[in-house]
């Protein structure tokens, strides 16, 4: 470090030194073996320099982006009729992105492809299954034709039921890892061509829920964390950042029971917070999931592929949730 203030004249107090103390000399050491192969193959006429030795990096790093930071991207959402997913569609097209969405309820997708276009953004609703991969496939392609590319997608799309195993039946266990897994699975696959040619972004929901009776969504969510791993490999060096998000337990309709009342709900996340979450003693809100898949997208992640990143409430030990008292005890 020492030396690299005497050689550079002047390094910024918060500066990230390149390299540690040492490296200077063999970086160049590095070019001097290049020269000195380069001078050889010169003189010699027969010597092939190994391209890693003369090529240009493959990318340069990305320059980080200022807040307003999707204007003329295009993103893709699967599930966004409500929750997370839709928090993420309002938080992109604030951002300036055009969104198309999907999700199986039209009448909430119309609703939240209004609000946004109200709200001066860009929104684009198409019905669709990611259980049915024609439906799937098309909502991918016609995205992309609308818009005319696609940029970053967020494969989102999921459910959850709860039994033992000896007592959950086929069609629950296939409905959950078609809608979590397989549809994961199949958008990547229906996404990636359309990133080839410019790059993008991919973010999938994941989860770090171990709940009695949570068997196929825990499988089902476990296993997109192996997808992300190994996709981000194939995918990374081809301009394809590849990552998951595990949100803690946020106050979705995924959680809340439908018929419970406002004030009911209320009290209970209230007593629920300090038993579950001992990190906020809350539930997460959906904006604040939002807001983490956005960043994540964003280029100050750029250098992120392969990762599952936990955005809880504090460490997740697994196990039952820890009921309030006077509320029924839950899974
Ligand atoms: N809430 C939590 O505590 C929590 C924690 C960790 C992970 N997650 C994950 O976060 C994601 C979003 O869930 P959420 O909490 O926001 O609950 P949510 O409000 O129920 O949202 C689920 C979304 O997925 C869509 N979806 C479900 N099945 C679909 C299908 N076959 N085809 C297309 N869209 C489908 C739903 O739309 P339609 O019903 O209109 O099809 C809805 O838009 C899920 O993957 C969930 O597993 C949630």
């Amino acid at each position: 470090m020492e030396n690299d203030r005497v050689e550079n004249d002047r390094v910024e107090d918060d500066e990230v030194p390149e390299r540690p103390a040492g490296a200077g000399r063999g970086r160049r050491a590095f070019f001097g073996l290049a020269a000195a192969a380069a001078g050889a193959a010169g003189l010699a006429g027969a010597v092939v320099i190994p391209p890693y030795l003369t090529d240009p990096p493959t990318s340069a790093p990305a320059p980080a982006s200022p807040r307003g930071r999707f204007a003329g991207k295009v993103v893709l959402i699967t599930g966004a009729t409500s929750g997370i997913g839709e928090a993420t569609a309002r938080a992109f097209a604030a951002e300036g992105a055009k969104v198309g969405f999907c999700g199986r309820r039209a009448e909430l997708g119309r609703r939240v492809e209004q609000d946004i276009r109200e709200a001066g953004g860009t929104a684009r609703y198409q019905q669709a299954d990611v259980r049915d991969p024609d439906q799937l496939r098309r909502f991918v392609d016609e995205t992309a034709a609308a818009f005319g590319r696609l940029d970053i997608a967020f494969n989102n799309a999921g459910i959850t039921r709860t039994a033992p195993l000896h007592e959950m039946s086929l069609d629950d266990w296939t409905d959950v890892h078609h809608t979590n897994t397989r549809g994961v699975f199949l958008s990547i696959q229906y996404e990636v061509p359309h990133m080839l040619e410019n790059g993008g972004v991919i973010i999938c929901t994941a989860s770090e829920s171990r709940r009695p009776g949570g068997a196929a969504y825990t499988s089902s969510k476990q296993a997109i964390k192996g997808i992300v791993e190994t996709a981000a490999m194939d995918y990374g060096p081809k301009g394809i950042r590849i990552n998951a998000i595990s949100p803690g337990t946020t106050d979705t309709a995924l959680v809340r029971p439908a018929s419970l009342p406002d004030a009911i709900w209320e009290a209970f996340k209230r007593a629920w917070g300090p038993l579950n979450a001992p990190g906020t003693h809350r539930m997460a809100m959906p904006e604040e999931i939002a807001r983490s898949v956005v960043s994540l997208a964003s280029a100050e992640f750029a250098y992120m592929a392969g990762s599952t990143v936990l955005v809880g409430g504090g460490p997740l030990g697994g196990g039952p949730m820890r009921m309030p008292p006077g509320f029924p005890s839950g899974r």
